[in-house]
């Protein structure tokens, strides 16, 4: 899809870093964008400070969690601006630490609820529409670097990793039958976004404790320092989605010192070995894409 001016992308998580970045892009290249999110002050704050500078969005509250709300947002999609060419299934939250039996199943269902089961409600709703609209459209699905890469047993690892092979499925399936619909896997490494430790707390989320342990804490409260300090600007990732969506990318790496661990990951599955944690996290990064 080589052509944005005057058409519609829907972007969910659009109140906050990444997808702030993808609809700043988006906006910057003619396109008309509908805002989602669950956070109703960010979103509208967001929101009005585009159309400030004449930016074509709508926001509208939708939890990606639920079914309804994704149906509903395509519908107000639709009748604000027409046909939808451009769906962006980016909310996400991180996850519980610690050993995978620990997770508490509320933790389980809040994060797969919404990194899993959002993408595939933004599927059931907005694939069948471009394939009846047929004009050239793209998805792009926000999985990990962690989609790809090994590691600590945590539900955020498995829900990205869900989240990069039902994009592959979708890519072929929509190949199979000829559409005229691109599909990107977004592999965010290292993003300067809240998704830390956020402040900005989804609604009905479950309370995040202070973890008791002070190793723990430390660790991540220099987790967070590492984001804020090493992470990418988000407005970055939107124009390198915005690229991968002109040249139907299919996957779309953002820092290559992750590279190794991906490799590692498959080197090990090859060679039938048993798993190898990825190198740890690098001191600095380039952050230095061509965009
Ligand atoms: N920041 C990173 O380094 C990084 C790395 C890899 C992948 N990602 C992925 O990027 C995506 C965006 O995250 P971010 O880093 O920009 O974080 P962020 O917290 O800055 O933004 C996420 C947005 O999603 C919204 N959201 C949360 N639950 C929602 C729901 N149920 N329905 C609708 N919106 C909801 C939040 O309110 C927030 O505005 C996520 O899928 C995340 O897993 C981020």
């Amino acid at each position: 899809m080589d052509q944005f001016e005057g058409k519609t992308a829907v972007v969910t998580g659009a109140a906050s870093g990444i997808g702030l970045g993808i609809t700043e892009a988006l906006t910057a290249r003619g396109m008309k964008v509908v805002m989602a999110d669950v956070q109703q002050a960010s979103l509208e704050a967001e929101a009005e400070r585009l159309t400030r500078e004449n930016k074509d969005v709508l926001p509208r509250l939708a939890d990606v969690s639920k079914q309804e709300d994704v149906d509903a947002l395509l519908a107000a999609a639709t009748d604000a601006f027409g046909p939808v060419h451009v769906l962006c299934n980016n909310a996400g939250v991180g996850g519980a630490p610690g050993p995978i039996w620990a997770t508490p199943p509320d933790a389980w269902d809040w994060v797969m609820g919404i990194n899993l089961n959002g993408v595939m409600h933004g599927l059931r709703a907005f694939v069948p529409h471009m394939l009846d609209h047929g004009e050239p459209s793209h998805i792009v699905n926000t999985s990990s670097i962690a989609g790809l890469m090994t590691g600590g047993g945590n539900v955020y690892g498995v829900s990205k990793h869900a989240v990069t092979r039902i994009s592959e499925g979708l890519y072929f399936d929509l190949a199979e039958r000829n559409a005229n619909i691109g599909v990107t896997s977004l592999c965010p490494g290292i993003i300067n976004t809240n998704i830390v430790g956020s402040s900005l707390r989804p609604p009905g989320a479950p309370p995040r404790e202070a973890p008791s342990d002070p190793a723990v804490a430390e660790r991540m409260a220099s987790f967070r320092r590492y984001f804020a300090e090493q992470g990418m600007d988000p407005r970055v990732v939107g124009e390198l989605v915005a690229n991968a969506i002109r040249d139907n990318a299919f996957y779309l790496f953002t820092q290559d010192e992750f590279a190794a661990g991906i490799k590692s990951r498959f080197d090990q599955i090859n060679a039938v070995a048993n798993p190898v944690l990825p190198p740890p996290l690098p001191e600095t990064l380039a952050n230095d894409p061509k965009v």
